[in-house]
């Protein structure tokens, strides 16, 4: 009789695949393994830089408490059956750009990374995160061909927790107990809705008066740009993997939490063939819903105006990628 045993299938854990092992993309290989969400692969053109992270991280498992397992690759065979794929790839901005910058370098590594990844991992969840966020989310959607509550991007989970970060600060209260929601593109666009931000069910407008409200919408709209005049290379990685984690979570763990994701919409607010934040309902089954919130007229034209703007980065993207072909 022989002694080896071997798993059922229910004994595997689920995997998720980390596309580019830079600061955003090594620190939500961290965050996955060490919340205990699901084992990692982190994938880098970068020969051995993934290898030696994903060790790096390997010997920490007995510090932190968990026993997940942690690849690190140059080769997508090694990706092949994740669960998720999250696409970091791709360069940050320098002081001065916008994310609209990154458009011509980066839509090209995208779309290779989702292409390259699909093939391995036919079933897998798309997340983008690469900048401009909400052009790559649709190329992504594009090169994949899965159908669109399969491919997301992060972007508002983090806009929502700088406002909420700055709500909080403000008021000397604990950010967990403040609740914001930002639409919008990821970008000088985005769509603070001040209107459904509270307190613990408590209106900020209860709270705080409208040029302070005014005043930490700036603050979070320039955040993202902030952090990158402060740090001169590259930009925020912290809450960016903490955003990412979160939306990972709910879908592995099928939390259906209603976050604000950027999705690709067909009618929604009156929006079609783009991909902007909208507030939806991620569990397993990827964006399971879109909630449609009554927006005024001024949220309204907001939207419209950041839809707009991705609109037309979306037909540059596919511009320079035929020019590329
Ligand atoms: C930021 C980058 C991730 O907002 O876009 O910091």
């Amino acid at each position: 009789m022989s002694n080896s045993l071997s798993s059922p299938t229910s004994c595997k854990s689920p995997r998720v695949t980390v596309v580019g092992a830079g600061r955003v993309g090594s620190t939500l290989a961290q965050r996955i393994a060490e919340k205990n969400i699901a084992d990692v692969v982190l994938l880098d053109i970068v020969e051995g830089m993934p290898q030696g992270l994903a060790l790096d991280l390997l010997e920490a498992r007995g510090l932190e408490l968990h026993n997940r397992q942690i690849i690190g690759t140059n080769n997508y065979a090694d990706t092949a059956n994740s669960a998720i794929v999250v696409i970091t790839a791709g360069f940050p901005r320098k002081p001065g750009m916008s994310r609209d910058d990154l458009l011509q370098i980066n839509a090209k590594i995208v779309v290779d990374a989702a292409k390259n990844a699909i093939a391995h991992s036919p079933h897998a969840i798309f997340m983008v995160v690469t900048n401009p966020l909400d052009v790559m989310t649709y190329l992504t959607w594009q090169a994949t061909g899965l159908p669109r509550n399969l491919v997301m991007g992060m972007a508002g989970v983090l806009d929502s927790a700088r406002f909420e970060t700055f709500i909080a600060l403000e008021l000397g209260v604990l950010p967990a107990d403040v609740n914001a929601m930002v639409l919008g593109s990821h970008g000088d666009l985005m769509v603070p809705l001040a209107r459904y931000a509270t307190v613990n069910g408590i209106p900020i407008s209860e709270l705080l008066d409208a040029a302070t409200i005014e005043r930490l919408v700036a603050k979070t709209r320039n955040s993202g740009a902030e952090i990158v005049e402060l740090m001169h290379t590259g930009g925020a990685f912290f809450a960016p993997a903490s955003a990412t984690s979160v939306m990972v979570e709910s879908i592995i763990l099928n939390q259906s939490r209603f976050l604000p994701v950027a999705a690709y919409l067909q009618g929604e607010y009156g929006l079609n063939d783009v991909v902007i934040g909208v507030p939806c309902r991620l569990g397993c089954g990827g964006i399971e819903k879109i909630l449609e919130l009554t927006l005024n007229d001024q949220e309204k034209t907001a939207l419209q105006t950041s839809a707009n703007s991705v609109r037309q980065n979306i037909q540059q993207a596919q511009e320079i990628l035929s020019a590329t072909v």
